[in-house]
Parts: structure tokens; sequence; C-alpha cells
């Protein structure tokens, strides 16, 4: 396999859920903040924004809504969000009627090459973080109750929360979690056939997963914490398949409230 320095970075790339006291350097903040900028953007519409969080109370109110401490202790903290608000008041002002059924930016389609920039854009900051030897965790969890999280951000029309980025000097060195060999995930030129169950009947494809049910459950044996749970990758996934999480609420009313047509 190739490598070089970016590569390296980013197969060593890792959650880091506890960070040490030492602040993220203003020279540190302004790199991943233009790195993030510099993702590649649909149709160059630009359309996401980011909240640096520096209030502590703000940041407080976020990990009670994420119902993880360590986000109220990381020293660098965003939340990403669709931004079609900037782009419909520049339209706005050049004359376009932005109430018209002419009007994109309200669109499903927009909506989610908004949600696709921002998620760019914060993985380009995520591995810009990684390449200074920060670490990082994203935050899905902030929006957990998203009216609230609207709330707490003042997101008007148009604007929408992705995700959370929690960005610091590491505090602790978890073991990279394994991943599925290649061929129970990236095909060639088309879906393998599955038979009856489900099941792929590509003989590659079906080894590969079953040994990731293998090394999954040795990664957990291994690193021995007490709340680990020591299940094949099958069993976890079905247990997930019917655990609602803590986001059970339904988001299409969240998403109209922001002003967006998804059926459009
Ligand atoms: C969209 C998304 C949302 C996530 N949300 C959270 C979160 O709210 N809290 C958390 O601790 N980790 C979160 N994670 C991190 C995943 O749990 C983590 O990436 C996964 O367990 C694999 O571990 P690794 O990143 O160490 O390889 C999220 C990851 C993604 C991609």
């Amino acid at each position: 396999m190739a490598t070089n320095e970016t590569i390296r970075t980013l197969m060593k790339r890792r959650s880091i859920r506890a960070f040490t006291d030492q602040p993220v350097s203003e020279g540190e903040v302004e790199a991943l903040e233009r790195a993030a900028q510099h993702a590649a953007s649909s149709r160059y519409f630009n359309d996401w924004s980011a909240i640096r969080v520096t209030d502590p109370e703000v940041a407080g109110r976020l990990a009670q809504l994420g119902h993880q401490d360590y986000i109220a202790q990381a020293p660098l903290l965003y939340v990403f969000l669709i931004d079609e608000r900037r782009n419909a008041h520049l339209a706005g002002a050049q004359g376009v009627d932005t109430s018209s059924d002419r009007f994109i930016f309200n669109t499903g389609y927009v909506f989610l090459q908004g949600q696709n920039d921002a998620i760019l854009a914060l993985h380009a900051m995520e591995t810009a973080a990684n390449s200074l030897d920060l670490g990082c965790v994203i935050l899905g969890s902030v929006i957990n109750d998203v009216d609230a999280l609207i709330d707490l951000l003042h997101l008007p029309a148009l604007v929408y929360p992705v995700l959370g980025l929690a960005i610091g000097h590491p505090g602790q060195e978890p073991d990279l979690k394994p991943r599925m060999d290649p061929p129970a995930q990236i095909f060639e030129n088309r879906y393998p056939e599955l038979d009856a169950e489900g099941r792929t009947q590509d003989e590659r494809a079906g080894r590969a997963l079953a040994d990731f049910d293998q090394v999954v459950k040795r990664y957990y044996m291994d690193i021995r914490h007490m709340d680990a749970p020591r299940r094949s990758f099958s069993e976890i996934i079905a247990d997930q398949a019917v655990n609602p999480g803590a986001a059970h609420e339904p988001m299409l009313p969240s998403i109209q409230r922001q002003g967006f047509h998804l059926d459009r």
C-alpha cells in the first residue's frame, strides 16, 4: 500500500473523548478553520457555516443536550450547520423573490447539498486537527434535541444543525477500532448479488464480513473495558437496529420549522 504523511494521519485517526487542559493555539485554530473552508462545495454554494462555541454556558448546555460530559471539556468546540440563509439573503438583495416557487434554496435537494458540504468541511477540519496531533470527536449527540439546539444557537430560518466537533490535545490513547476488510465494504462496478436472506453471494465479501465479526469480538475482549460489549459486529448491529437511541423524535417537523420543504 502506498503511504505518506497524509495517509498515515488518516490511518491512525480515532475518536478522542478526553482532552488535556492545554489550549489549542490561535494559529492552530486559524489553520483548522481555513482547512475546513477549503473543502469542496457543491455548485460552489459554500452553503455551510460553523459556530465556534467559546461560552462555557453554551458548551455546558451542549453537553447536557448530548448527554456527554466531555463536550463541555473540549478546548475547542464547533457546531456545523447547513446554511442557506446567507445565500437566500444575497439572492434577495439581488432582487430574487425568495418566496416564489422558483426559489430552490429551501428544497430537499439543496438541503442535502448543504449537509454534504457541512460534513466535508467538518472532515477537513478533523483531518487537519489530527495532522497537528490534536484529537477530535464528531458529535451527532448535539442534535438529540434539534429544537433545543436551534433555540440555543439562535438559528434562523434556512439554517439547520448537522454535527458537532470537539477538538483538543488528546488526554487518552485509545486503540484504533478495527474496520472491515475492503471486500465487505468496497465493491466493483455493482452491488454484489444477495441471496434470499440478504447475504451477499460474493464469497470474498461474505468471508470478510464473517471475519469482521470475530475481529470485533476479539477487539472488545482485548480492551477489557468494563462496559465494552464483547459481542460480534452482527450482534452489536442487531441490538442497535431496534434501539432508537436518544434521537427518537422524528426530525421532519424541525426541518420544516427551519423553512425547508424536503418534498420539493
Ligand atoms: C456522524 C457521527 C456522529 C458521531 N457522534 C458521536 C457522539 O455524539 N459522541 C461520541 O462520543 N462519538 C460520536 N461519533 C464517533 C463514533 O462513535 C466513532 O467514530 C466510531 O465509534 C468509530 O470509532 P473511531 O472514530 O475511534 O474509529 C460519531 C461519529 C460520526 C461519524
